[in-house]
């Protein structure tokens, strides 16, 4: 600022974030607009600002989030009227079917999975994120449960996955889960022959298949503790295929139709569903990554068999993250299993343990405390992510 500048007046007014006058709304599609707006800056750097606003739109009609599916949020002064107040904070919430056991009694319901949270920049550090993520808590516990509708009874849970570290969400009650993966890096090595590709029809049957195999052993539990899924439905990998596509199709002016891989040894089928995410330029700092959302091994133990299937599936992704320009592959949570198959693989990977993006986090509303220790959380793969 030169000498004799006056000095600057930021006229910004912050109502102390536990004022009666705040509360929690739905925004108007003017303000959930402004909000895509503003954190374009920190979520839309793989796209130019209006491809970002059109993605952010559009993955508002793709099924899973359509009809209500997804609902935004946002925190703002209840005397000012729509499109004239602050977005003090915000957030969106995606509707996705859960499966809860307790010794072998299976339930089914509803969770709903937070994302974006977000307050602008001016606004940071004044508790609004804060008041918005408490006054939600208690909302989603019956947000659209329906005793008339099956499926659609109770909301046991919600999950969010923290990009700001394992303290911020646990303080209000979402508990940390493990967040652990495996990362491959891109090769362009040929693969093994003994796995083909999957594309999009072919992934609803396994899906399913996928859903009741995952029923079968949750009415298996009896050890006393509660398990708890989200369903590996096929609409769930569709939310992230339609998100794949529409990015895809704005950096390389198409899209990957090659979703996943399967080793087809009957009885003993091991096959993975993908998708490639963008968080930045088509360069390694940005992260850019190709996520299996959803492994499966029919047979999951550590045999020689499963070690050459699991090799050729990864192998088939290693070059589609080459071939689609991303950093690396990474298996969310792998089983013990899945673990020392893919040491016996010999394939160059590393075992992270993530401590501040995607912790995957779980408030419980049912009885008991609800920690970590209690709840297992099964099938925690990306799939789960938004
Ligand atoms: C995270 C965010 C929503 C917090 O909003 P806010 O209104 O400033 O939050 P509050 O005022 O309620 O709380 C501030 C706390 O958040 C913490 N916080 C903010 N960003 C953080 C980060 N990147 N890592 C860890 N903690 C963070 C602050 O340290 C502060 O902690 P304190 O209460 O112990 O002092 C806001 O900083 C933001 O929009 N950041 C960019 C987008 C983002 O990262 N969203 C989270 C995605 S999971």
């Amino acid at each position: 600022m030169g000498e004799n500048a006056p000095e600057e007046q930021v006229l910004v007014d912050y109502p102390d974030s536990k004022s009666p006058s705040l509360y929690l709304k739905n925004p108007t599609q003017e303000e959930k607009v402004a909000t895509w707006s503003i954190n374009a800056a920190n979520w839309g750097k793989a796209l130019s600002e209006p491809d970002y606003l059109e993605r952010e739109a559009y993955l508002t009609t793709v099924p899973l989030a359509k009809d209500n599916g997804v609902t935004h949020w946002i925190l703002v002064d209840r005397n000012l009227p729509p499109n004239e107040r602050s977005i003090l904070a915000s957030c969106e919430s995606l509707r996705k079917p859960v499966l809860v056991s307790h010794n072998g009694v299976v339930t089914e319901g509803i969770t709903h999975g937070i994302g974006s949270v977000f307050s602008q920049p001016k606004f940071r550090g004044k508790g609004y994120a804060t008041r918005m993520l408490r006054e939600l808590a208690p909302i989603l516990k019956t947000w659209q449960t329906d005793p008339n509708i099956p499926g659609r009874e109770t909301c046991p849970f919600s999950i969010l996955y923290s990009d700001i570290g394992t303290k911020y969400y646990s303080k209000f009650g979402w508990e940390v889960h493990p967040s652990t993966h495996v990362a491959l890096p891109p090769s362009s090595s040929p693969s093994s022959s003994s796995a083909k590709t999957l594309s999009y029809t072919d992934l609803p049957p396994l899906c399913a298949l996928d859903e009741q195999t995952l029923r079968t052993q949750l009415s298996q539990t009896s050890d006393n503790k509660t398990h708890v899924a989200l369903l590996p439905s096929y609409e769930q990998m569709q939310w992230h295929h339609k998100r794949e596509d529409f990015v895809t199709s704005k950096i390389f002016s198409k899209s990957p139709t090659i979703k996943g891989a399967i080793c087809d040894s009957p009885g003993s089928r091991v096959w993975a569903i993908w998708t490639r995410a963008y968080y930045g330029p088509l360069k390694p700092e940005s992260g850019n990554t190709l996520h299996i959302l959803r492994l499966v091994l029919e047979d999951e133990r550590d045999t020689q068999e499963n070690v050459e299937s699991l090799k050729a599936v990864l192998q088939i992704a290693q070059r589609e993250a080459e071939e689609w320009k991303v950093s690396e592959v990474d298996v969310w949570n792998p089983s013990q299993v899945v673990r020392s198959l893919v040491r016996k693989t010999g394939l160059e990977h590393e075992e992270v343990e993530r401590k501040e993006e995607s912790i995957a986090s779980l408030m419980w509303y049912g009885e008991g405390k609800g920690t970590a220790d209690e709840i297992r959380w099964v099938a925690n793969e990306k799939f789960g992510w938004c």
